[in-house]
């Protein structure tokens, strides 16, 4: 009885917190962005969404109330920490897959010198440096992002030689920036999936830091954990609320329980 007052009083803050300020979402029009937006308009909660193309999210979002799309880009520091002000946290689902260009190879040689604001370098770890500086400046504790489940592999690893040899560093400028979360001093939960497929899961076991690889997970999975680390979830098996705080969490579909770590485990079907 006492655990069931005590969930319900959690329920009952995340949700007073969620609606008094919005939230800001990057990323808002990406795959799992999108359905992190629906989710949390459906409960509503409040977002702020920076997108880049007006078109493109107005007709994702245009006929959502509580949800405020801005036109802006994570690189732009000038408008970036007045688009966040007031907003209650910070969930970042920004992204790029671009092919490697063999010329910009040498990582030491990327500063000043790779044009293209498309690349790794600036989408993965300028933007989250720039995101952790308007947090900073607005009072905006908390940050959520999702990386991948290669960075928790040493670059050396075949998985992140094979892809950041392919994707222009993608995985490399991942952890950079994971480094800068976690020594930011915000709250954080960083969030690494494997492939995202539209395919779903029964369950999402969630396990310190890292899982084996492929570790796929639905879409919609995915978007349900992110949205869990704002309100209480319940353990599958234990009912208790998974804490996400200050955590990396790796995260991979089941349909079967063979092969789950128990304290992990959320149901994330019916959420
Ligand atoms: N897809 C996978 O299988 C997979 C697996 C593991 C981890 N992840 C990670 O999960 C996250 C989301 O991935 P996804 O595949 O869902 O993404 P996605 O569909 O490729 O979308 C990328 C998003 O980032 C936005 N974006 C890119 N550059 C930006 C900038 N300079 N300023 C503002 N917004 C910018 C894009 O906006 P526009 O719509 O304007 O282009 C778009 O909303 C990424 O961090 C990714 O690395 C993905």
């Amino acid at each position: 009885m006492l655990r069931y007052i005590a969930l319900s009083l959690l329920s009952v803050f995340s949700f007073s917190f969620s609606f008094e300020k919005p939230i800001f979402i990057t990323g808002a029009t990406s795959k799992v962005g999108r359905r992190v937006v629906e989710k949390l308009a459906s409960k509503g909660i409040k977002t702020r969404c920076l997108i880049r193309n007006y078109t493109k999210a107005e007709e994702y979002f245009g006929n959502l109330d509580d949800v405020h799309l801005v036109k802006g880009d994570i690189l732009d520091t000038s408008t970036l920490s007045h688009i966040m002000t007031g907003c209650s946290m910070s969930i970042n689902l920004h992204g790029v897959y671009r092919k490697s260009n063999p010329l910009h190879k040498l990582k030491f040689d990327l500063h000043n010198k790779i044009e293209d604001k498309n690349h790794p370098y600036y989408v993965n770890y300028i933007g989250t440096k720039n995101i952790i500086s308007a947090c900073k400046q607005n009072n905006i504790d908390k940050i959520v992002r999702v990386t991948g489940l290669a960075t928790a592999f040493s670059d050396s690893h075949p998985i992140n030689l094979l892809f950041n040899s392919l994707y222009s560093d993608n995985i490399f400028w991942h952890k950079k920036s994971e480094n800068d979360i976690t020594s930011s001093g915000l709250s954080y939960t960083i969030l690494r999936p494997g492939a995202i497929k539209e395919i779903e899961y029964e369950y999402v076991n969630l396990v310190p830091e890292r899982t084996k690889p492929p570790a796929t997970i639905g879409v919609d999975n995915l978007a349900n954990v992110i949205v869990q680390t704002i309100l209480p979830s319940r353990n599958k098996f234990e009912d208790e609320p998974y804490s996400f705080k200050n955590k990396i969490v790796a995260c991979k579909g089941y349909n079967t329980r063979k092969g789950l770590v128990k304290k992990g485990v959320l149901s994330l079907l019916h959420h």
